[in-house]
């Protein structure tokens, strides 16, 4: 037997209203799927065993998440969402602890809520305690009628009369339940209501008549239990998903001139007294040091970045690896597999992929270096080139350490320059270069004296 509570979190709707086709719980928000939100807030409330109902597009879905702790149940034709927990009875046999249902939908849920539920639902020794939320628009959700602490029944809004409609405390699509008690409710489930579904909401009534305990918690902030069904709601949830990593990171002490234009992917990380100014995209596994600073316009994806660097403006930054006291930009592009190791200076114009560079070394203006092994106190003058692909095959430029690069040069890959030499600007670089070198590949130079006067007095005539 699997150890741990138990949590069935539904996912098997179209998400019609989408208009999409990508699956409704698969559609990202802050850098995670939608999914991904509910599933994590029950695992840190304690919800060890995960079971998820999948229909349509149930491979997708399954297959963007394969944590061990998920089950993935088939709801091949969509009834309502009592069928839905019907089709995880099975794997719930034998299962005695209180089952908390979650809706793959409502991503801004909170552990700590799931925990309030839980204690609540127990304390009570409810047969079913329903989340709920007062809402000043109840418009579409199920109104919660209440007997005093007794939940009498939930009501949904297509099956309301005009007095049930005007109560605005609704029901989430959160609950727990006593899992015994609800798998035998289940079975009483009938189609008669307005959608023709079977409605999980009816076992609410059926504890009623039971004579058992029903409870509601209402949750003290109504947006964190918003369930997406647009892409309107998606942007609204971003938004509030958005500012609370934002405020986050701000109250562990991180600065952001205007944190409303910041954008930072779910799980990113920075240090502390770095400032962020706007317009900044921190995605994917990324991991900000102390002390940076980072300028308007930035992008950095997936990348690792050390204490005390410098990003400015407009640059972009993908699985790179930056070390500490770097300077980069403004408008530096730094590809998969750039390795800087401490104290570089790359600047406006330059672009770098699956290149390391040693500590202090430098190409401050307009340089591509690609493939390339680099040493410690190596500069690049304004417009090196690593000429690294031959249309067929890409090759390695190796550069030893405290070698200078003149402007305007070019190494044909491969080709490895020695430690200490000098490459004199405008060279194109074919062979290579013994250490203490000086490498010279210019033509000479030719000045034909009065040629511009002779020239010119020919096309008077
Ligand atoms: C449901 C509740 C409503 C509540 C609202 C909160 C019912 C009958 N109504 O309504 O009281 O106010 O949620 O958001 O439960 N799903 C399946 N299989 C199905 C049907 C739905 O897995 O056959 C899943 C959906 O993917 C979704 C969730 O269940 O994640 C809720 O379904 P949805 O159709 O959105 O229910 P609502 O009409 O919003
Ligand atoms: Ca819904």
């Amino acid at each position: 037997m699997e150890k741990g509570l138990a949590a069935v979190i539904l996912a098997a709707g179209k998400g019609t209203r989408m208009r999409s086709a990508v699956p409704k719980v698969l559609h990202p928000i802050c850098g995670q799927p939608m999914l991904y939100y509910p599933l994590e807030a029950a695992r840190l409330a304690g919800f060890k065993q995960l079971k998820v109902v999948v229909g349509h597009r149930a491979e997708e879905v399954s297959d963007t998440f394969n944590e061990a702790d998920i089950t993935w149940i088939r709801q091949t034709d969509q009834l309502g969402t009592g069928h839905a927990l019907m089709c995880a009875a099975d794997s719930l046999c034998g299962y005695s602890g209180a089952l908390l249902l979650l809706c793959g939908d409502v991503p801004l849920i909170q552990p700590d809520t799931l925990r309030q539920l839980q204690n609540y639902h127990l304390q009570q020794r409810a047969a079913v305690t329903v989340l709920t939320a007062q809402l000043p628009n109840p418009t579409g959700y199920g109104r919660v009628i209440r007997d005093g602490e007794q939940i009498l029944q939930i009501v949904e809004e297509k099956d309301a009369d005009e007095q049930q409609r005007q109560v605005t405390e609704i029901n989430t699509g959160t609950y727990l339940f006593d899992t015994a008690f609800v798998l035998s409710a289940l079975k009483g489930l009938n189609k008669n209501n307005a959608q023709r579904e079977y409605y999980l909401t009816d076992v609410v009534a059926a504890a009623v008549a039971a004579g058992e305990k029903t409870r509601a918690l209402c949750v003290e902030d109504p947006t964190e239990v918003m369930g997406i069904n647009d892409r309107c709601q998606l942007a609204e949830a971003e938004v509030l998903m958005r500012w609370k990593i934002n405020a986050d990171l701000m109250f562990g002490g991180v600065s952001m001139t205007d944190p409303t234009t910041v954008y930072i992917d779910n799980g990113v990380e920075i240090g502390i007294d770095t400032i962020l100014h706007p317009n900044v995209h921190l995605h994917g596994k990324t991991t900000i040091g102390k002390n940076c600073i980072i300028e308007t316009g930035v992008v950095v994806v997936d990348s690792q970045i050390a204490d005390g660097v410098h990003l400015k403006a407009g640059s972009a930054i993908e699985e790179a690896q930056i070390g500490p006291k770097c300077k980069i930009g403004p408008m530096a592009h730094l590809r998969p597999g750039t390795v800087l190791t401490g104290n570089n200076k790359i600047g406006n114009f330059v672009e770098m992929k699956k290149s390391v560079l040693g500590e202090k070394s430098q190409a401050s203006h307009l340089t591509y270096i690609g493939d390339s092994e680099v040493g410690k106190n190596v500069n690049f003058g304004c417009g090196t080139i690593t000429c690294n692909y031959d249309g067929v095959n890409k090759h390695q430029t190796t550069v030893e350490d405290d070698v200078f690069v003149g402007s305007d040069c070019q190494f044909i890959a491969p080709v490895t320059i020695g430690r200490n030499s000098l490459i004199a600007a405008g060279s194109t670089i074919t062979e290579d270069v013994p250490p203490d070198s000086l490498a010279l590949s210019r033509t000479e130079q030719v000045n034909v004296e009065g040629w511009r006067l002779r020239k010119q007095k020919k096309s008077d005539k």
